[in-house]
């Protein structure tokens, strides 16, 4: 199995609700290692360029709203099949239609305000991942 790279968001409700361990708790329970994170907040521009692919969708403003609201943590994890593993952990989109003991089922509040972003292929991780940090910022943690 291949090693790699995901995008992981934990939103704004995650951070206000002071959910930041125990979401990132999940992640190294799984193996998952965090290679690169930052707090940051987006703007509306920001917001809207990571999210382009739902432009067109009628949740779209909401979102952008959502996720300007307050800060996020962006991480990079690393590990094998770190895409799957991530989106396991994380569970569906809708919090009541995730699996019981994934994250978004656990702490989710809404289909919108679903705490935990992650890239739903290597190819989108690659792109999200550049999206946030430079080769630069991910850390090298093959010893470590
Ligand atoms: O995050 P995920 O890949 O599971 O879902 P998505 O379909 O890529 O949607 C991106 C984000 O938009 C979700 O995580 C929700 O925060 C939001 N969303 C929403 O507000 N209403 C929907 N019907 C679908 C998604
Ligand atoms: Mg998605």
């Amino acid at each position: 199995m291949a090693l790699e790279r995901t995008l992981s968001i934990i939103k704004p409700d995650g951070i206000s609700r002071n959910l930041i361990g125990s979401v990132i708790e999940r992640f190294e329970r799984a193996g998952l290692r965090v290679v690169a994170a930052r707090m940051r907040r987006l703007d509306r521009n920001e917001a809207e360029r990571f999210y382009a692919v739902h432009r067109a969708r009628p949740f779209f403003p909401s979102l952008v709203g959502y996720m300007t609201s307050g800060p996020i943590l962006v991480q990079v994890l690393e590990g094998e099949d770190a895409v799957r593993k991530n989106r396991d952990l994380m569970g569906a989109t809708d919090p009541a239609r995730a699996a019981p003991g994934t994250i978004r089922r656990e702490w989710g509040e809404s289909i919108e305000r679903n705490l935990v972003h992650g890239s739903d292929s290597p190819e989108t991780a690659r792109e999200e991942i550049g999206f946030f940090f430079g080769a630069i910022d991910v850390c090298d943690r093959t010893d470590s």
